[in-house]
């Protein structure tokens, strides 16, 4: 009796198949195409068959064989070509461990500065950043024709509303839900329309401070600001307020924090220092003491409270942390920049 041609045949094509290594193409051609092989044989006995069936058995196992043959040569020479092209895996060779994770430099630097606050009793409090002009610049005091409104500064949607220029809009949606007294930070993104540089990016990150409640004097922020400077650059950190104006805060102030790179001397190594550009102080961000009106806007007594109110440049901390000198770094996300400072 003849074997299932067919049979042997979708066998043989199937162990082709699976075949993914050499060794085991080798046997399987042995054993389908071999000398020795059940085709083979048919093929051997064929004159040995009744005469009207040589004929079809003939052409049945000789188109098996030449199936089988070609799929063996197939799948060699598709093994060979993973071999030279080195796409096979060598399970001798030692794991390659995954890489770990490790936060952004940006989110190291803000984590720090937000744990430093919270450790004096700032609560967090988060603000969506497509904001409206109301919370951005009505509620803070901000006139209409006041130029920071301006289309060269501000990215306006299509719809109204804005991307918020500042975290100070926190401060208004937290008076807006809570009674005082209020102790509050918040950081995040805020963006600007300005000529991307060296030192200036549209996107960029603010921690936002405020502190409500009855007696609040400007005392207590410089206070809070020597500590949280201290704590981020070192315990001889020094801090300086200068006057400047906000329409939020009256009066308002910008601080600064001294040059923890050059000890104030103004230069490293007989250069200039490069962070303080020789001032021996870095300009960090802008606070002041809340502005009655920014109260009557969200319902405080102006007469009963008072309150300061601060805001961080991230992005300047982080870069003097780490001496870098562009901001635009930070957000290209090259991980040859972000794996610097991990070590990894
Ligand atoms: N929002 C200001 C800015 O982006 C920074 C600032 C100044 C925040 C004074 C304040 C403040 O809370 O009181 O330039």
């Amino acid at each position: 009796m003849v074997p299932d041609i067919d049979q042997i045949c979708q066998e043989a094509l199937a162990a082709i198949k699976a075949v993914s290594d050499l060794q085991t193409l080798e046997e399987l051609r042995v054993r389908y195409a071999g000398r020795r092989s059940q085709m083979r044989q048919i093929l051997g006995g064929i004159g040995d068959l009744p005469p009207d069936e040589r004929r079809s058995v003939g052409q049945a196992a000789g188109k098996a064989q030449k199936d089988i043959e070609a799929a063996l040569a197939q799948c060699q020479a598709q093994l060979e070509l993973e071999l030279e092209s080195g796409d096979t895996l060598d399970v001798t060779l030692p794991g390659r461990p995954p890489r770990r994770g490790q936060p952004h430099p940006l989110s190291a630097t803000a984590d720090e500065l937000v744990d430093a606050l919270r450790h004096m009793g700032f609560a967090v409090a988060d603000g969506p950043e497509v904001e409206d002009e109301y919370h951005n610049f009505d509620a803070l005091n901000t006139p209409s024709d006041h130029p920071s409104r301006d289309l060269h500064d501000t990215f306006y949607l299509t719809d109204g509303q804005l991307l918020r220029t500042q975290t100070s809009t926190v401060q208004i949606r937290v008076m807006e839900t809570q009674p005082p007294p209020v102790r509050v930070i918040s950081m995040g993104r805020v963006y600007r329309n300005e000529t991307v540089d060296a030192t200036h990016h549209m996107i960029f990150h603010q921690i936002e401070g405020l502190y409500v409640d009855t007696d609040v004097s400007l005392a207590d922020l410089k206070g809070t600001l020597t500590a949280l400077a201290r704590h981020v650059l070192g315990p001889d950190t020094q801090i300086r307020i200068r006057p400047h104006f906000f329409p939020f805060t009256e009066p308002s102030v910008e601080y600064d924090f001294s040059c923890t790179i050059c000890q104030q001397r103004g230069e490293v190594g007989g250069h200039r220092c490069r962070v303080c550009k020789g001032t021996g102080w870095i300009e960090i961000g802008g606070a002041g003491m809340v502005d009655p009106n920014v109260f009557r806007n969200v319902g405080y007594d102006d007469e009963k409270f008072s309150g300061f109110a601060f805001g961080i440049g991230v992005d300047r901390i982080a870069m003097i942390r780490h001496g870098i000198d562009d901001i635009r770094l930070f957000l290209e996300s090259d991980m040859r920049f972000t794996r610097q400072f991990h070590g990894d």
